[in-house]
């Protein structure tokens, strides 16, 4: 049973100061009780406000580490770069943004090792990973396609693994790297951010199939364990 809390909002203004606030909370908890803190954050448009808000918080950056939750095989000076926003927007706070692509890998398996590798080396659980979705189902990079079983079933110590869609999403038609199920699963905190009436329908359709979901989404969040925080407007 996934236990889910929506948070709806008036608009697009109310969700990034909701969500911003949570999520400043979310880092300054960690910082008390840790003295450092790492969270997985989504590309996508959705949460780019957010993220502006977010970095005008008074926080101590230079404790927190963020990865992306997932990221387009491409060079870091490629607009596609999930790292390169998040670096634009969270290096100059003094945040440490760790990039996991290596475009030079020779395929998406290898990618998808090489920033598994990397990311072993980072203090986990992360304090937070929060989830964008797709139009088609998808969360972080979590698509249909031929690796879909591997990025849901991989084993617990595996947190990254190379992913093919099928079919390629029209906004950003590239290979990809993403966090697995577990590694997702394995977060403190679960944050879920999605606007739009067609998404919201998706969603909570998603989270009554669970399990036996067909959209990526349903499946990942169906195995979860702690509470999930969906955040939502129009
Ligand atoms: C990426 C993502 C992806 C994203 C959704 C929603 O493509 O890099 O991490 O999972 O969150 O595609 O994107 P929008 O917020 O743009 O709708």
């Amino acid at each position: 049973m996934i236990e889910a809390e929506w948070w709806d909002y008036e608009d697009a203004e109310e969700l990034a100061e909701a969500v911003a606030g949570d999520v400043g909370f979310i880092i300054e908890s960690a910082l008390d009780a840790r003295g450092q803190c790492l969270i997985a954050l989504p590309g996508g448009q959705t949460p780019l406000p957010i993220y502006e808000k977010l970095a005008k918080a008074r926080i101590d950056w230079k404790k927190v580490m963020i990865v992306p939750t997932d990221d387009r095989i491409v060079a870091m000076t490629d607009p596609l770069s999930n790292a390169a926003m998040l670096a634009r927007i969270f290096l100059p706070k003094g945040a440490r943004v760790i990039p996991f692509i290596s475009d030079k890998a020779p395929d998406h398996k290898a990618a998808g090792r090489a920033a598994d590798a990397r990311l072993q080396e980072l203090p986990w659980p992360p304090d937070l990973v929060w989830l964008g979705m797709g139009n088609d189902g998808h969360t972080a990079s979590i698509f249909a396609g031929p690796d879909l079983d591997e990025a849901l079933d991989a084993p617990k110590a595996r947190r990254a693994v190379g992913v093919l869609p099928d079919p390629l999403p029209a906004e950003a038609p590239v290979a990809r790297v993403t966090l697995t199920r577990a590694a997702i699963l394995s977060a403190r905190t679960l944050t879920v951010v999605v606007t739009g009436k067609d998404k919201k329908k998706l969603l909570e359709r998603a989270i009554k199939d669970g399990a036996g979901s067909p959209l990526p989404i349903g499946r990942v969040l169906a195995d979860a364990e702690q509470a999930i925080d969906i955040h939502w407007c129009a």
